[in-house]
C-alpha cells in the first residue's frame, strides 16, 4: 500500500492525434480492456487518497465507460500539454501529500514498481521513473550532468547528441504536492504545431536548479513503462503482453504450441496437462479442466470446459458449459447458455443456442439446435433443425432420452418428442409425439423417365 497521503493524477485528456481515431486514445483496447482501465485498477490497488482523472478530448465517452469508477474528474478543456493538464488539478491537491503522476497511455505500470518509487523518493525530492531503451525514439530523454538528473528534453526539441541518449522519461513520477504546485507555476510554454504547450517534464530542470534531489527508479520490466501513441505501438504492446501471459501459463504447466499465436483477453483457470494449439483466443472468464485439448483457431469466451473434453479446430464457444469428456467441433458454434452434459458430442458445422444436451447425446453434423432440451443418448442426424422462431417469438423443443432423429428432420417448435421415439430421415415434426414409435411423413418418390435437363447452348454462355 502506498502512503495514504498520496493522491494519483492520471492524464488522459490528450487528443491521441497519432492514433488517427475517433475513439479517445485511453479507450483503445489492450488485451480486450481499455488501456485506462489498467491504470485505474493499478491506482486502486495502491489504496491512495484520491484519484484525479484529467479528461478533455471526447471526455463524455470516457465518463460513460468509466461511470462505475470512483474518480475525481478534472476537465482540461484545451489540451495545452501535460504540464497544463496537471495545472488543472493543482488547486485540488494538498501541499502535504505526495502526488503520483500516471498516464492513460502507459497501461501496464505495476504496483510493485510504483511502490519502489515511493521507497526511493527522498523527502522534498522527486522519484522519476526512467528506463534504458535501445530504440528510444519518441520518448523524452533524460539529461544528466555528472551523473545527476538535470532535465528532460522532448524528442522533437532534442539535438542530435541528445537523441543518442538511451535513458528515457516514462512520464511517471512521485513528487510532493507543494513542490509540484510551485514548479507548475514556473513552467513556460513551448510553441508546437501552431499552439503553445506546457510540458510537465520542464519541472525537472526547475527542481534540479533548486537542488531538489531527483532519484531515477527503473521499472521491474520494461513492458510496464511503454507508452502507446499510435496503433503500431499498441500492437507491439499487445504482443509483448500476450507473450508475457503465455509465458506465465507455460511456466505453470499449460502447453501452448506457439507463444506468439495465443491471445488471452481476460482470465483463464486451468487444470493439469491442458494443451492449447495455435491461434486460440480466450476471452472473459474461462475455466478449463484437466487434460482438455483445444484445437487450432478456437475462440472461447466466458465458458467452463470440464476434464478430458476436446475442442477441435475452429470452434466458437460462448457463455457455455461442457461436462467431462465432451467433443466439440471442428467448426462448431456453441452460443450463449448452452450446456453439454458428460460425454456428449457436437460436430462439424453445428450451431447450438440456449440448449441442453444430455449425457452421451450426439449432434454430429450440419444442424441447428436452438432453445432445446435434449435427453440422454439421443442421436440427432445430419442437417436437423429446430425451427424455434415463428417470426415473432422463440419456442422450445423438448426431446426425451434415447430418441433417434434421422437426417434432415425439421422440428417445428413448440414441440415435444417422447423418450425412445425414432424419427425417419426427412421428417417435419409439427405436433408432439407423446409415445414411443416410428414417425415419418408420407411422401412419394416419383421418377419421370422421359425428362431431360435443359442444357445451355454455347452462344449464351458468358
Ligand atoms: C510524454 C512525455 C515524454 C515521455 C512520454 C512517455 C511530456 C511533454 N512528454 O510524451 O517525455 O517520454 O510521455 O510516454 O510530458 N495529455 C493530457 N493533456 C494534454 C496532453 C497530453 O492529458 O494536453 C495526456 C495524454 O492523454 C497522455 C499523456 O498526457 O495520456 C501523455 O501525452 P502524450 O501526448 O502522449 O505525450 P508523449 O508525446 O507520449
Ligand atoms: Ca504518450
Amino acid at each position: 500500500m502506498l502512503n495514504y497521503s498520496t493522491s494519483v493524477v492520471i492524464l488522459a485528456a490528450g487528443k491521441g492525434t497519432r492514433m488517427h481515431s475517433n475513439i479517445p486514445k485511453a479507450l483503445h483496447l489492450l488485451a480486450g480492456k481499455p488501456m485506462i482501465q489498467y491504470v485505474i485498477n493499478t491506482a486502486k490497488e495502491l489504496n491512495v487518497k484520491n484519484i484525479y482523472l484529467v479528461y478533455g478530448h471526447q471526455g463524455e465517452i470516457l465518463k460513460k465507460i468509466l461511470k462505475d469508477e470512483k474518480l475525481n474528474w478534472i476537465l482540461q478543456a484545451d489540451q495545452l500539454g501535460t504540464g497544463h493538464a496537471i495545472q488543472q488539478v493543482a488547486p485540488f491537491l494538498n501541499d502535504h501529500e505526495d502526488i503520483l503522476i500516471l498516464y492513460g497511455d502507459v497501461p501496464l505500470i505495476s504496483t510493485d514498481t510504483l511502490r519502489r518509487l515511493q521507497l526511493e523518493k527522498i523527502d522534498k525530492g522527486i522519484a522519476l521513473l526512467t528506463m534504458y531503451l535501445e530504440e528510444p525514439f519518441g520518448y523524452g530523454r533524460i539529461i544528466r550532468k555528472n551523473g545527476e538528473i538535470v532535465g528532460i528534453i522532448e524528442q522533437k526539441n532534442a539535438t542530435k547528441e541528445q537523441l543518442e541518449i538511451k535513458e528515457i522519461n516514462t512520464g511517471i513520477l512521485l513528487i510532493g504536492g507543494r513542490d509540484l504546485k510551485r514548479w507548475l507555476n514556473a513552467i513556460i510554454n513551448h510553441q508546437a504545431e501552431k499552439k503553445s504547450e506546457y510540458y510537465i517534464t520542464d519541472i525537472i530542470a526547475l527542481a534540479s536548479k533548486q537542488n531538489c534531489p531527483i532519484v531515477a527508479v527503473h521499472p521491474y520490466e520494461s513492458i510496464e513503462a511503454r507508452g502507446v501513441n499510435n496503433h503500431f505501438e499498441l500492437a507491439q504492446l499487445e504482443r509483448f503482453y500476450q507473450i508475457k501471459q503465455a509465458k506465465n501459463l507455460l511456466l505453470s504447466g499449460v502447453t501452448l504450441y506457439d507463444i506468439t499465436r495465443f491471445d488471452m483477453r481476460g482470465r483463464l483457470e486451468y487444470g493439469c496437462d491442458v494443451i492449447i494449439d495455435i491461434n486460440v483466443i480466450i476471452e472473459g472468464n474461462v475455466v478449463i479442466g484437466n487434460r482438455v485439448k483445444i484445437g487450432i483457431g478456437c475462440f472461447i469466451k466466458n465458458s467452463i470446459i470440464s476434464d478430458d473434453s476436446i475442442i477441435y479446430s475452429y470452434s466458437v464457444i460462448e457463455d457455455s458449459y461442457l461436462g467431462p469428456r465432451c467433443r466439440v467441433g471442428p467448426f462448431a458454434h456453441l452460443r450463449p447458455n448452452s450446456k453439454l452434459e458428460e460425454n456428449s458430442q457436437v460436430g462439424n458445422f453445428v450451431e447450438i443456442k440456449n440448449s441442453y444436451v444430455g449425457e452421451g447425446s450426439k449432434v454430429g453434423h450440419l444442424s441447428y439446435v436452438g432453445d432445446a432440451k435434449i435427453g440422454e443418448n439421443v442421436n440427432i442426424g445430419a442437417g436437423t433443425v429446430t425451427c424455434n422462431y415463428d417470426g415473432v417469438k422463440k419456442h422450445q423443443t423438448i426431446i426425451g432420452d434415447d430418441v433417434f432423429i434421422g437426417s434432415g428432420t425439421y422440428l417445428v417448435a413448440p414441440v415435444r418428442v417422447s423418450s425412445g421415439v425414432t424419427i425417419a430421415a426427412g421428417t417435419t415434426i409439427l405436433r408432439d409425439i407423446p409415445s414411443i414409435g416410428l414417425v415419418y411423413n408420407e411422401k412419394k418418390q416419383i421418377i419421370h423417365n422421359n425428362w431431360n435437363r435443359k442444357k445451355k447452348n454455347k452462344e449464351s454462355e458468358v
